[in-house]
């Protein structure tokens, strides 16, 4: 516990190289990175900096080369890989840079697949999906197969998915970089709101600036480090969890002193 804020994960001393000897990338040298119950984060730097990589280890799907990585408590890297993917399905939910859709299920399909692994009836697992669906503009495209939609309307299904997954830690990779700015400010209110839980949390690596303002706080990498923190003042600690989407939290905060 700080400042009355309890961790859900910490890294410590993460590096991650890739390729041997004299070309050797050595991406990750050295992160140190926590991340609260409760709070969105934000993870910004160039292309190439190693924020994929970071969110991979994360993820349990990669292994770091050194550093202590505990998420909610559990040591990572310390698991074996059907530890980690025990872990994984029980705690974390990603929506990956490419959205790893299944071609051959419908759109309501592919976003109602983790109720269905959970065990959810098929019509009351395709309800949810749908609502979720319709909510986020693609009430139309339910039956449609993913190939035939659009960049960011395949990027919606992916998030749809991750959050009817409703896991203890999202990972979002780029979320709103094939959305135009109203839909990605709209899917920014829902990650956001989805982040305002004591047993939740939310991490967001991004580029996209018109976004940086739905952050609790951003976390800059660069040069294999986390060169940075930055706070954002605490705009959501007023804010209802069911608060309708609007200006996208573009509006200056309301503070009460
Ligand atoms: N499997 C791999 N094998 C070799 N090199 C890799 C591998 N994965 C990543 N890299 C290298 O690690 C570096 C960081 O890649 P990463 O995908 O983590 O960057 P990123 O910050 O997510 O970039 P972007 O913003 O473009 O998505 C790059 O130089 C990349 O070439
Ligand atoms: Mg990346």
């Amino acid at each position: 516990m700080e400042d009355g804020r309890e961790l859900a994960v910490s890294l410590r001393g993460v590096t991650k190289g890739f390729g041997e000897g004299s070309a050797r990338n050595l991406v990750l040298r050295g992160v140190d990175l926590d991340v609260y119950y409760g709070e969105l984060l934000l993870l910004v730097g160039p292309s190439g900096s190693g924020k994929t990589t970071l969110m991979t280890i994360l993820g349990g799907m990669l292994d770091a080369d050194e550093g202590q990585l505990a998420i909610f408590g559990s040591p990572i890297e310390r698991m074996k890989e059907w530890q980690k993917t025990e872990f994984r399905r029980n705690n974390l939910g990603f929506v990956f840079q490419q959205f790893n859709l299944i071609p051959t299920l419908s759109v309501v399909e592919n976003a109602a697949v983790p109720l269905l692994i959970k065990g959810e009836r098929r019509k009351k697992a395709l309800g949810q999906a749908s609502e979720l669906l319709d909510t986020i503009g693609l009430g139309k495209q339910l039956t449609m197969h993913p190939t035939r939609l659009s960049g960011g309307q395949q990027q919606r299904v992916a998030i749809a998915r991750a959050l009817l997954a409703d896991p203890k830690l999202l990972i979002c990779d780029e979320p709103t970089a094939s959305l135009d700015g109203e839909t990605g400010k709209q899917i920014m209110e829902l990650l956001r709101s989805r982040a305002m839980s004591r047993e939740r949390c939310v991490i967001v690596v991004t580029h996209d600036n018109r976004i940086f303002s739905y952050g609790d706080r951003i976390a800059r990498i660069l040069d294999g480090r986390i060169a940075g923190i930055e706070e954002k003042k605490p705009e959501r600690a007023s804010a209802t969890p069911d608060k309708q989407s609007g200006d996208g939290g573009s509006s200056p905060p309301v503070h009460k002193e």
